[in-house]
């Protein structure tokens, strides 16, 4: 209560002295009946009539999944993958693995040279990059499982989306025209994402009439109409025709998994997250336990002394998850260890004034004691208390950039996300080793981190971003901003970021992340100041006394609805 009073003080004088951060962050989207809040308005205006209809908040989710696919195509997406973390109002909680998996032809070094260099141009483009699709699988099973309503009540809105075309506003025709020479690459991608070879312009008609056609065929034959048939000949022969090794078995093998999330407490909240194969909960898990040790009364939000506090246990979360990552199938990960509070206890206690490099941070090694691209989130929850927290990408913005000729969606590139070569940083800079090596259908690390918070029983935030590395350390801040800073969800969602993932040692930040004289002391500190960039969009709904409040994020262009 004490750090709350503190921390509302403190905020009122940072509104004062710097009114830019909050003083412009409205008031969050109000609800009573449910929420979705996603990166387009158009999808979650399809997600709130869903659940209008009487559909829970996983209808809703498939349908928004579906839709995004549609009005967001820069990671929306049936090309790719996703995680979608589930708590019911019973307390049951679930996660569904569709995270994409390397094609059975796939080996450790694929993209490497005969002389051992690696060839990022083989795993970050082209269809040589595509992992085998998961997000038509994951939604069905979501739906099938934990779901109310038909797949084609809950498809239908995004077959209309893209059969009768929607306005394009200005930020997606400059998101799609952003990719513009891209798209001129593949005549399959010049059909869509191009005006007969124009670039689009605000106000025109969007209309994806193949992905329709696609679209049907999952509405009336379920994940058949994917993973075999028409579409599944159509992937097979643009992905072949351009070097790719997906093959027909890859397709028919491609099921999700329902796996146990990750449950760990931060004070007196429950946090619900992904566990492997992505990276992001465990890293959320062990850097919350850390700062769990810190009493952020005695720190003010924004300090040089509250930056480096946090830098330096995200170094070594992210020393750790370079090393002990991957998909568990594969690989054993110490979660157990990773995730105790205390070894949370003894990485907090290595912790100084004095900056530790990166290079003297060296990830544990626990055998000796061991026993035994762009990417989007949604969150909503239902009049029942259901919620869902769903975070999926095609990797890079607009994945491999191919569509699939005749069949109206994107390729993922998400094959990059393996570690293609030890030591070697992908394109969001991340290393890996032998837990995240290349194997025939396995799942490639992610950072994606669909999170759901509880307190006494009840949930109180749900919260994910893009963003590839940056996404855990900005669903932390959000989350410490929002139960430590006393931030509505609104301007937790807002706050200037900032993102420390070990390698490259260097803490990057967003405009007003970092005022001159918070560099200053931070460099006296040793720390190494990077470059100034944006940080996540976080998708949020917090809960407060029975009412849905829903933040979307102003770095993006998406919207909260709530009815
Ligand atoms: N492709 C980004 C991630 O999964 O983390």
């Amino acid at each position: 209560m004490l750090t709350q009073t503190f921390s509302k003080l403190f905020l009122f004088i940072l509104i004062l002295f710097n009114s830019n951060l909050f003083a412009e962050a409205p008031d969050p989207v109000r609800g009573k009946n449910g929420m979705v809040v996603s990166a387009s308005k158009l999808a979650s205006e399809v997600g709130i009539e869903i659940l209008k209809k009487g559909g829970n908040a996983i209808d809703a989710a498939v349908a928004v999944g579906f839709a995004l696919a549609v009005t967001y195509p820069s990671a929306g997406n049936i090309g790719g993958g996703g995680f979608m973390v589930i708590r019911l109002n019973d307390g049951t909680t679930t996660t569904i693995d569709y995270r994409e998996k390397a094609p059975f032809n796939a080996h450790e070094k694929m993209y490497q040279d005969s002389a051992g260099n690696f060839l990022p141009q083989l795993s970050q483009e082209g269809t040589t990059s595509a992992g085998v699709p998961g997000s038509v699988a994951g939604l069905i099973y979501a739906l099938e499982k934990y779901g109310t309503m038909k797949l084609k009540d809950v498809i239908e809105p995004a077959i209309k989306l893209a059969e009768k075309g929607f306005i394009l506003d200005y930020r997606l025709a400059q998101s799609i025209n952003y990719n513009y020479q891209d798209f001129l690459k593949y005549p399959s991608s010049k059909k869509i994402f191009t005006k007969d070879g124009q670039p689009f312009v605000e106000g025109d008609l969007f209309v994806q009439k193949d992905l329709a056609k696609t679209l049907k065929l999952i509405a009336e034959n379920g994940r058949d109409g994917f993973y075999k048939g028409d579409v599944a000949d159509k992937i097979i022969s643009q992905v072949q025709s351009l070097g790719g090794i997906i093959t027909h078995q890859d397709l028919g093998n491609y099921f999700p998994v329902e796996r146990k999330p990750l449950i760990s407490s931060y004070k007196r909240f429950e946090v619900i997250t992904m566990g492997p194969p992505s990276a992001g909960g465990v890293t959320l898990i062990q850097t919350l336990n850390i700062l769990e040790n810190v009493s952020f009364s005695r720190l003010d939000w924004g300090s040089s002394n509250y930056i480096h506090t946090i830098t330096e246990a995200l170094k070594f979360s992210f020393a750790d998850r370079a090393k002990h990552l991957g998909d568990p199938d594969f690989y054993d990960v110490p979660i157990d260890k990773l995730t105790s509070k205390k070894y949370a206890k003894e990485l907090f206690n290595r912790i100084s004034e004095r900056a530790i490099p990166s290079d003297q941070i060296a990830p544990t090694d626990f055998s000796s004691t061991f026993e035994s691209p762009e990417t989007t989130h949604y969150s909503v929850i239902d009049k029942f208390g259901n919620a869902v927290s769903t975070t999926t990408t095609i990797n890079s913005s607009y994945g491999s950039k191919i569509v699939v000729e005749g069949a109206g969606f994107l390729l993922n590139n998400e094959m990059d996300d393996f570690s293609s070569k030890p030591g070697e940083p992908n394109q969001f800079g991340l290393v890996g080793s032998e837990a995240n090596k290349i194997e025939p259908g396995k799942r490639m690390l992610s950072s994606m981190t669909p999170t759901i918070i509880t307190k006494e029983n009840k949930p109180v935030l749900i919260v994910g971003s893009p963003g590839g590395s940056t996404i855990p350390t900005a669903v932390l801040q959000v989350i410490l901003n929002y139960i430590d800073f006393g931030m509505d969800i609104q301007e937790a969602v807002n706050a200037p970021r900032f993102h420390h993932q070990w390698i490259p040692d260097q803490i990057d930040y967003e405009a007003l992340g970092l005022t001159r004289d918070v560099m200053d002391n931070l460099q006296t500190k040793g720390q190494i100041i990077g470059t100034e960039r944006t940080l996540g969009r976080v998708e949020a709904i917090a809960i407060e006394n029975n009412i849905y409040l829903g933040a979307t994020d102003p770095r993006g262009f998406g919207a909260a609805v709530g009815y």
